[in-house]
């Protein structure tokens, strides 16, 4: 299986917020988003794998900033890291001024998907090969963050978590 690039994967969903996806205070509702990520990285998921998805775990989700009724919303979703049949998807979160049109940062999150066949079974990804300083950080970055998904999930053993723990002790 041929190496693919984070940018083959990418996947831009741009949406506004409507009165249904907002709490009490006009806001966009935090599980709206987290449908919006889910179906983004789902997507570059698959255009990585060329597979059906399921996702496996959401690993880190950051409300940073809140998003008003009205927003223009944009999603980006990159495969950060293949493993053998798991692949990191990392998501940036945009929010477009209505006047100047610039883009600000409001939220990130990292998401795992699986790829499984016909039956819902795991199968093999291809490998990703990060490009830019920044794919490359968060490529690094993925496998302490699988260990530690893994370690919470109860489906890996603190002491087997190699990388993880050299965090923490050297
Ligand atoms: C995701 C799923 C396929 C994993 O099945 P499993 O029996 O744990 O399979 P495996 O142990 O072979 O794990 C498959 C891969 O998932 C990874 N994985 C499993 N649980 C994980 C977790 N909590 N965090 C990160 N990775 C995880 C494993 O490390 C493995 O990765 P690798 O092959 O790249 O090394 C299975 O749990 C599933 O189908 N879950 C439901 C998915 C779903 O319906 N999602 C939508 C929710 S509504």
């Amino acid at each position: 299986m041929e190496a693919k690039t984070p940018s083959q994967s990418k996947t831009i969903m741009t949406d506004m917020v409507l009165p249904s996806e907002t709490n009490p205070l006009n806001n966009l509702f935090g599980g709206e988003l987290l449908a919006r990520m889910d179906r983004a990285a789902s997507i570059a998921a698959r255009r990585h794998s060329r597979r059906i998805t399921v996702t496996a775990s959401v690993n880190h989700v950051a409300f940073n900033r809140s998003v008003p009724l009205g927003s223009v919303v944009t999603v980006e979703a990159k495969v950060s890291r293949a493993f053998k049949t798991s692949m990191e998807v990392y998501l940036d979160v945009w929010v477009e001024d209505r006047k100047s049109g610039k883009r600000e940062k409001a939220n990130e999150a990292i998401y795992t998907f699986v790829a499984v066949d016909d039956n819902g079974n795991p199968v093999k990804v291809p490998e990703l090969k990060p490009e830019t300083p920044l794919e490359i950080e968060r490529f690094e970055a993925a496998l302490r963050r699988k260990q530690l998904s893994l370690v919470l999930a109860g489906k890996m053993k603190p002491d087997d978590a190699t990388e993880l723990k050299a965090l923490f002790f050297h």
